[in-house]
């Protein structure tokens, strides 16, 4: 895995994810208007790109933590078994969270999260990512605000990676394998 030699194709080019990222803070902006402090919590490694510039277009008051999961390992498929590698610093007790993640796939990191997080009692608990996959969904969840609804292609970009690369492409491509 990741030395067969791979082609990658751009899908979301990055003005494209940079317009839609600001539509979607505008519309965070509107929900949470009234909040003391936004707790944004990014799920490492794959949103720090995404948490990065959303955080800087929200016009609200905000706190910024994370939580690193882990489901992939370095290949390609989910082993549906999500672990916490690393836990929040902050408390969300009657707090205002938004869970910023950059892809939601089979959807067990994204349920195992919201679930850990809504036991510790927050105000409200919402949830962004910025491509879903509803085509692989195995467990019922859906982000509250979802950037681009995508077909079953395995992508990288823009926090994304294959086996840890590509994270750093400032656009989202398609992974092609080379005959
Ligand atoms: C990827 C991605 C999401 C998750 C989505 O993370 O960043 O967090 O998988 O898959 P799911 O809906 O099937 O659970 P990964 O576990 O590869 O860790 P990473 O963010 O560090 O790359
Ligand atoms: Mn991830
Ligand atoms: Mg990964």
């Amino acid at each position: 895995m990741g030395e067969r030699p791979y082609v990658i194709d751009e899908m979301l080019s990055a003005k494209t994810i940079a317009a839609r990222v600001e539509a979607l803070a505008a519309e965070i902006t509107r929900h949470f208007a009234d909040t003391d402090k936004l707790v944004v919590v990014g799920l490492l490694r794959g949103s720090f790109v995404f948490i990065a510039d959303l955080v800087r277009e929200l016009r609200l008051p905000v706190e910024v933590d994370f939580i690193e999961t882990s489901s992939y390992g370095s290949g390609m498929e989910s082993s549906r078994e999500v672990r916490i590698l690393k836990d929040l610093r902050g408390k969300i007790e009657g707090r205002d969270v938004l869970v910023v993640e950059d892809i939601v796939d089979t959807g067990h990191t994204l349920a195992h999260v919201l679930h850990l997080l809504a036991a510790k009692k927050p105000r409200r608990l919402e949830s962004c990512a910025l491509l879903d996959k509803p085509s692989r969904r195995e467990v019922e969840v859906r982000a509250s605000w979802v950037g681009f609804e995508i077909p079953d292609r395995f992508v990288v970009g823009y926090g994304i990676d294959f086996a840890q690369r590509n994270r750093n492409l400032p656009y989202i491509g398609s992974v092609r394998f080379e005959e």
